[in-house]
């Protein structure tokens, strides 16, 4: 009875500081820490590194900072209308999302796509909606021609506050390897790792000069383990995980926050494969949701999931063994798998009925 008792308390108090790390309490214990003021003109004042280190033991900390809402965290430091703010994947789902709520808060954005039609709608709602201006690239991240020079030419010369590597892609449903054409895994690759490395190659120099900047690298909950049926993308995510802990280690001298955002399921086109994960719910907020609470982590931690239920469920899915993890990862995916066959049947059910019809 009492070893059960300690167990508990032991599991909560890593639960909480778990939820805590993702900085989930941090929004919404805001009005309850404010209430000390600092002069933010002082704050200016001092030098990248000094600054980002005060705010971010602050907020840490939770230490009582008198700042408006979006100035809690060092999303602050980077939020200026001189600076711009670079989303690749930005026409959709989470980088849209994430485009929109950054634009919000008064930065001027580069939204960089694949679909021009797209991109210009979701500039035009921007620019609208939060009178900020909107810079529009489109581009494929699939081809490996000249890709990256002619985004290097349009970005010539304008300073980038903040990249966030939000591009990615994965299979249309759950597949075997060998189910997937080797031309679409090629261009996986390219997406969901080329992407990555070759925009942050492209930007950091100017960061570093300026010793100031944040690289936010999306990656995903399915780096925690082998994702069988899945296979290849939870591969390009662990990669993403190594890339950016060993480029954050190279980059401390230069004072450049580099985060590593990992979300569970959102409910975005990606999933599409499966109803499940198209509903709304505690464990799959939707994209807007989910980035205005990822942005409240920038610069608070340098990994996160992004997200406060998928705080708790990363907590809880880490505590058995990989093989474990693995197994149920793969059971998971094979009902997703007959989600996504027993739509399709019923759509081309319907399809043979309206035909049928059309006949009689
Ligand atoms: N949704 C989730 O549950 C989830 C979970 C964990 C991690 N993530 C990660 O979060 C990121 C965003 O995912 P999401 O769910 O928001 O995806 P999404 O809704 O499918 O949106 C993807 C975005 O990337 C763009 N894109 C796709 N392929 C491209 C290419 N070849 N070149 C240029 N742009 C391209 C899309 O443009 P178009 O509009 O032209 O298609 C769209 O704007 C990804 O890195 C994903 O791995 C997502």
């Amino acid at each position: 009875m009492y070893l059960k008792s300690i167990c508990v308390v032991y599991l909560l108090v890593l639960t909480i500081k778990e939820i805590w790390k993702h900085g989930t309490l941090i929004e919404s214990s805001k009005e309850f820490w404010i209430h000390k003021e600092i002069n933010l003109e002082d704050l200016e004042k001092l030098p990248g590194r000094v600054r980002a280190t005060w705010l971010k033991v602050c907020v840490h900390r939770a230490k009582p900072m008198k700042m408006s809402n979006y100035e809690t965290n060092m999303t602050y430091h980077f939020t200026s209308k001189k600076i711009l703010l670079v989303v690749t994947g930005s026409t959709d789902g989470i980088g849209r999302a994430y485009a929109k709520e950054l634009a919000k808060r008064g930065m001027n954005v580069v939204l960089i796509s694949r679909t021009y039609e797209k991109l210009e709608k979701v500039a035009t709602e921007i620019e609208k909606e939060y009178g900020v201006k909107t810079k529009i690239i489109a581009i494929d991240f699939s081809r490996q021609n000249s890709t990256f020079e002619h985004i290097e030419r349009e970005l010539q010369n304008i300073p980038i506050g903040i990249l966030v590597n939000n591009v990615g892609m994965n299979y249309p449903y759950p597949m075997y390897v060998t189910e997937v054409q080797p031309q679409f895994l090629q261009e996986m690759i390219n997406v969901n790792i080329g992407a990555t490395i070759l925009m942050t190659r492209m930007i950091l120099p100017q960061m570093q000069k300026r010793q100031k900047g944040a690289i936010v690298n999306v990656s995903s909950g399915s780096e925690l383990q082998p994702l069988p049926l899945m296979t290849v993308y939870a591969a390009t995510k662990i990669f993403i995980k190594s890339f950016t802990e060993a480029l954050r280690f190279e980059n401390q001298k230069y004072g450049i926050t580099i985060q590593q955002l990992s979300p569970l399921f959102v409910s975005t086109k990606m999933n599409a494969f499966s109803h499940r994960l198209q509903k709304i719910s505690l464990l799959v907020p939707d994209a807007e949701m989910y980035a205005s609470s990822a942005i409240n982590t920038l610069g608070v931690v340098n990994y996160s999931t992004g997200y406060w239920a998928h705080g708790i469920q990363y907590f809880f899915i880490s505590i058995p063994p990989v093989w474990l993890r693995t197994i149920t990862g793969g059971i998971m995916n094979q009902v997703f798998r007959k989600d996504y066959f027993s739509a399709e049947k019923k759509v081309s059910r319907s399809d043979e009925n309206k035909t049928q019809k059309a006949f009689i």
